[in-house]
């Protein structure tokens, strides 16, 4: 792992908060425990594509775990709180899936960008060039940040869900 993704990244919010984006490791296990809680049904749906509330619980075990070379886990944070979770997952070499959710009364402000932006960072330090989002097609508010970020990307859609492909050709 890179000694970059050790460091606490500051980002403003669209409102000039300071949002604090550091690694998620195994002490933050009750608090991300305790964001998939307050998460809404809608926001669990959207980010699981299953209501079960379980699902994301089972997932925030995995989250909570060390980094490696294969995954890494970035929180944001307001004021103390974790208010948003992104983490990539590597499936080759150069390729690794994205998936992220901020708490419904912090979205529409800036944190869902600014959390991708700190995770495409990192994948590219770990040598991943393309990067894939499963999202559900109706799910605009994630389409949109996706293709605001101003990388390439490309979509591909299956029977319920789009595929938006980035390609990290430098910086993001
Ligand atoms: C999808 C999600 C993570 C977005 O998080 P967010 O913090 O609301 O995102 P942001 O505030 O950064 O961006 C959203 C807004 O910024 C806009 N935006 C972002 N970058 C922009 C840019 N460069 N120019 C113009 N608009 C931009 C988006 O269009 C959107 O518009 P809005 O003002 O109507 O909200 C959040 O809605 C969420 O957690 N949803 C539930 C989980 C989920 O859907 N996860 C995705 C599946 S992996």
């Amino acid at each position: 792992m890179t000694v970059e993704d050790e460091v606490t990244v500051e980002g403003h919010d669209r409102l000039g908060r300071s949002v604090q984006m550091r690694l998620i490791g195994p002490p933050d296990a009750a608090a991300l425990h305790e964001l998939y809680t307050s998460a809404s049904t809608r926001s669990i749906q959207r980010r699981f594509f299953t209501a079960s509330r379980q699902a994301a619980f089972d997932y925030a075990v995995r989250e909570a775990q060390s980094a490696t070379d294969a995954h890494r886990c970035f929180g944001a944070f307001w004021a103390g709180e974790l208010i948003g979770v992104v983490d990539w997952e590597r499936t080759s070499e150069v390729a690794a899936e994205v998936g992220l959710l901020v708490l419904d009364p912090q979205q529409h402000i800036g944190v869902g960008t600014l959390l991708l932006r700190r995770a495409l960072t990192s994948a590219f330090r770990a040598g991943i060039r393309t990067v894939v989002a499963e999202v559900l097609p109706y799910n605009a508010e994630m389409i949109d940040v996706l293709e605001h970020l101003g990388l390439p990307w490309r979509r591909r859609r299956d029977a319920d869900c789009l595929e938006i492909e980035l390609t990290l050709g430098g910086q993001p």
